[in-house]
């Protein structure tokens, strides 16, 4: 019944994510034994097949952390400066469930007045004082609300008010002892000092019940959040790669628009001779020609995908391209004999395209405007016509390549810009920290009605045959979706 992989796609047509359908398969198993760990790169392995765009209205600090404990990764943009980037990155690395890595501080000098500052800006006034002031000086004392607010004078000095009686714990200690700790010592906060009693981190205790256990993070050999990092082929990437390297970034996506280049080539060979230990993934590519070339070069992983994001308008424009599941299909297939994984980016739009692309071979997905509405996105909410929006843009819209992003596209030293991509909006989607959670509650769901229990399962049963599909025609497709309702309630998120 139905066809293989390669029978469906031997056709001159470009297929995608909606002209087929894949056939259901035998069930023996619950949607809790779906397995969905995965190869990112040649050597790094992720729990969930999700990764965040390198976008500059999707993936900053916030999103990468959010993807990383929920078991995905992260890639941070580079529509900024080295220095910006390099900071994000330290940001996600230095983050530690629960504790507070980069807290606010005083010194002795400060005044009660700064600490209303403080208050009025940030919302809190538990700030622990260190000897010389800076982050992580020598702790030697907390001040807090009870410390100051009877205090008619605001230019006395901390020193004179502050707590020195201080509950402290060493660093290295877990959550929930810490957590304990907090707990029965009745304080607002506790500090975490090292051995040389310097200020490492905070707890607090209006943050303990928001704590959770996120056993699917993924993690580098410290045990810190991995994130990616994307940068282009300009020759300010040399400088850009050095600080992300520094900062500890985990992989290096080398972001271009048509990824097979002598541009792209020469870095990933520079990329390999100067840091052999950092995973690279290149493309962005369509075509088996183009994956060659990049495997060859160095290529740990490609990310397929020409045209097919929600805000590209690069296949309209430049007539360059192909459909996407074609494209996924035909360069996992080579990459494969390699060992070398693909990631389908752009063109998912909901929990269905995701297991598709699975099926069809690729081993994660990347996405920008499903995750571009939630919370941890860049960028404030605003209301259009009473719906809560966030923007989403194209890393090729005007807007976006004044920012910077005209280096994916070789455009930046050109006078006249065309745009390959525009700006817009997408709805409001609420938090990662449920949204993700929900998607791989779907996959799983979907992998069981496919019959088979993880990922390398799914490409094996496809190589062999043994996944069916079938092309779907347009009625079909429009039977498949909603149809023939007066109203109904969307469920917002995909
Ligand atoms: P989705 O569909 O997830 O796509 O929103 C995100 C992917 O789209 C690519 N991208 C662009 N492609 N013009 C393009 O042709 C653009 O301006 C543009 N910006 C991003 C990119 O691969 C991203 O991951």
């Amino acid at each position: 019944d139905g066809f293989s992989a390669e029978e469906m796609f031997a056709g001159q047509t470009g297929l995608t994510y909606k002209d087929f359908i894949v056939l259901p398969g035998f069930i023996d198993f619950h949607p809790s034994e779906v397995d969905l760990d995965t190869q990112l790169t040649r050597d790094l392995r992720i729990k969930k097949p999700l990764i965040s765009s390198p976008m500059d209205t999707v993936t900053e600090d916030r999103m990468a952390i959010a993807m990383a404990l929920t078991g995905g990764i992260g890639i941070i943009h580079y529509n900024n400066t080295i220095e910006q980037q390099r900071d994000l990155i330290l940001k996600v690395k230095r983050f530690k469930n629960g504790f507070i890595t980069d807290p606010i501080v005083l010194s002795p000098r400060n005044t009660i007045e700064d600490v209303y500052t403080i208050k009025a800006r940030f919302g809190f006034s538990g700030i622990p004082i260190t000897e010389d002031g800076t982050r992580n000086g020598k702790l030697i004392g907390i001040v807090t609300n009870r410390d100051v607010d009877l205090e008619k004078d605001r230019t006395l000095t901390l020193d004179r008010v502050m707590t020195k009686d201080l509950v402290t714990v060493r660093e290295g200690i877990p959550l929930a002892e810490a957590n304990e700790i907090l707990k029965s010592s009745k304080k607002g906060k506790l500090p975490i000092v090292n051995e040389k009693g310097q200020l490492v981190s905070l707890i607090c205790r209006t943050d303990i019940k928001k704590h959770r256990e996120y056993p699917d993070a993924s993690k580098d050999s410290q045990k810190r959040l991995m994130v990616g990092a994307a940068i282009s082929t300009k020759l300010e990437a040399r400088d850009r790669l050095e600080a992300l390297i520094e900062a500890g970034v985990d992989v290096v996506v080398v972001d271009s628009a048509q990824g097979n280049s002598h541009y792209q080539i020469e870095l990933l060979q520079y990329m390999k001779k100067h840091y052999p230990e950092v995973q690279i993934i290149a493309g962005n590519v369509v075509t088996m020609d183009q994956c060659y070339n990049l495997i060859k070069a160095g290529a740990d992983a490609l990310r397929i995908g020409m045209g097919p994001g929600s805000i590209c308008i690069t296949q309209d424009t430049m007539a360059v391209g192909r459909a996407q599941a074609t494209a996924v299909y035909q360069t996992a297939k080579f990459a494969r004999r390699y060992n070398v994984p693909v990631i389908a980016d752009g063109g998912i739009s909901n929990i269905g395209d995701i297991a598709v692309a699975l099926a069809i071979g690729a081993s994660t997905t990347m996405m920008g405007s499903m995750f571009a509405g939630t919370s941890e996105a860049p960028g404030e909410y605003f209301y259009e016509n009473g719906v809560r929006l966030k923007r989403y843009r194209g890393m090729a819209s005007l807007e976006a390549m004044e920012a910077g992003g005209a280096k994916r596209y070789f455009s930046e030293d050109l006078d006249i810009k065309v745009a390959q991509g525009v700006t817009g909006a997408v709805v409001d989607k609420g938090s990662m920290f449920q949204y993700v959670p929900y998607l791989v509650q779907g996959l799983k769901q979907s992998f069981q009605d496919m019959g088979v229990k993880s990922i390398p399962e799914l490409h094996e049963q496809m190589a062999q045959g043994k996944v069916r599909f079938e092309r779907r025609s347009l009625s079909a497709q429009a039977q498949g979706t909603v149809h023939g309702l007066y109203s109904y309630t969307s469920p917002v998120v995909g």
